[in-house]
């Protein structure tokens, strides 16, 4: 078989998130293209990036015949547009999340990606930390015994931002990874908040899933908020484990705590306390970790287990969204 090379990749979107992307494309890829709206930054990853050809037009980018997978790190409300363009002109896409902020558009450019043969990769971050995984590791090996529930703590003073709320721009971290460890869709999901500073952007918003299996989960999303918190608790029948992301070193802790069987004692529920550990997390780069897998998907194919889970991620949004704009 030919030897491929490295993979020809073009980015859209060199603002603060993206700048984080093209660092790591240049070492993972052939970084052929980069592209954004303001002049300021063009010239900027420009001087940075000279084996890149730079442009403020996304058909740059699709127009050339030689680039086979384009990135895309551009605000949300301009994900589905471009996302769909670049795979309707026959480019793998890996686009931040949310990809698309309707269900229905998301179901698209799965179908489009499926009937093209093309990879689409949601930047579902959490999914590929060392942490999250050794999470799914733990729930996956019945070492946790049933899972009962799952909460996402998501909380800090600012960003505030105008155009996203905090669920839209918060909450969508902790959905992937809550689906991503309960491995179903919600049959329920109710989201209340408030929008304090800006009309119509709700700041604070507390949201509840039900699973057709009995498991229920809960995030806390907020920006305005004294705690700075990046935590997911999930409580297991045998045993419970936090993934709390501001910690350094113990980012993953289990708990040997559980209730005990009435039958063992007596008829009464009682608890057990028994001892608390870290198991040894890998300090890899997740986003580094994140794109490398997009680059093995454009090279080895995809079963488009990625872009599903992504359409699992909106939909569960989608239904959080309506029932927050219903009580606001
Ligand atoms: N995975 C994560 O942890 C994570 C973290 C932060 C942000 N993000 C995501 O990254 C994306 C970008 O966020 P950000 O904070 O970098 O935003 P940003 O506003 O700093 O940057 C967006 C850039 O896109 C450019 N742009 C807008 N429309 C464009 C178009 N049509 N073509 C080319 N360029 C265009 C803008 O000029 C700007 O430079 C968002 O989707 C956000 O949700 C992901």
């Amino acid at each position: 078989m030919e030897a491929l090379g490295p993979v020809r990749v073009g980015q859209a979107g060199l603002g603060n998130w993206g700048k984080n992307l093209v660092r790591n494309l240049d070492d993972l890829a052939d970084l052929r293209w980069l592209c954004d709206a303001s002049p300021a930054l063009q010239e900027q990853f420009a001087k940075r990036f000279p084996g890149a050809r730079v442009t403020g037009s996304f058909d740059d980018l699709l127009n050339d015949p030689e680039l086979e997978a384009v990135v895309i790190a551009t605000p949300v409300p301009t994900h589905y547009a471009l996302a769909k363009q670049a795979l309707e002109a026959g480019k793998h896409v890996f686009v931040e999340k949310p990809p698309a902020m309707r269900a229905s558009e998301m179901e698209h450019l799965v179908a489009l990606a499926e009937e093209n043969g093309l990879v689409l990769m949601p930047g579902h971050l959490l999914l590929y930390h060392p942490g999250v995984r050794k999470l799914k590791e733990l729930v996956d090996s019945g070492d946790l015994g049933d899972v009962l529930c799952i909460y996402g703590n998501r909380q800090n003073l600012g960003v505030i931002r105008k155009d996203e709320n905090a669920l839209w721009s918060l909450g969508v971290h902790d959905l992937s990874v809550i689906l991503y460890l309960v491995g179903e869709e919600p049959s329920e999901a109710w989201a209340h908040g408030n929008a304090f500073l800006n009309p119509g952007v709700e700041d604070v918003v507390f949201c509840y899933l039900r699973f057709p299996s009995g498991k229920i989960a809960h995030m806390h999303l907020s920006w305005l908020d004294p705690h700075k918190m990046r935590k997911i608790t999930v409580v297991g029948r045998d045993k419970m484990v936090v993934f709390d992301d501001m910690e350094l070193e113990r980012k993953v802790t289990v708990y040997e705590k559980a209730p005990e069987e009435p039958s063992q004692t007596y008829g009464e529920w009682r608890t057990r306390t028994g001892d608390i550990f870290s198991p040894k997390i890998s300090n890899d780069e997740p986003l580094r970790i994140e794109l490398a897998h997009f680059i093995r998907l454009v090279r080895e194919g995809s079963t488009g287990v990625e872009a599903r889970d992504g359409l699992a991620v909106v939909r569960a949004l989608e239904q959080l969204s309506d029932t927050l704009a219903d009580h606001a």
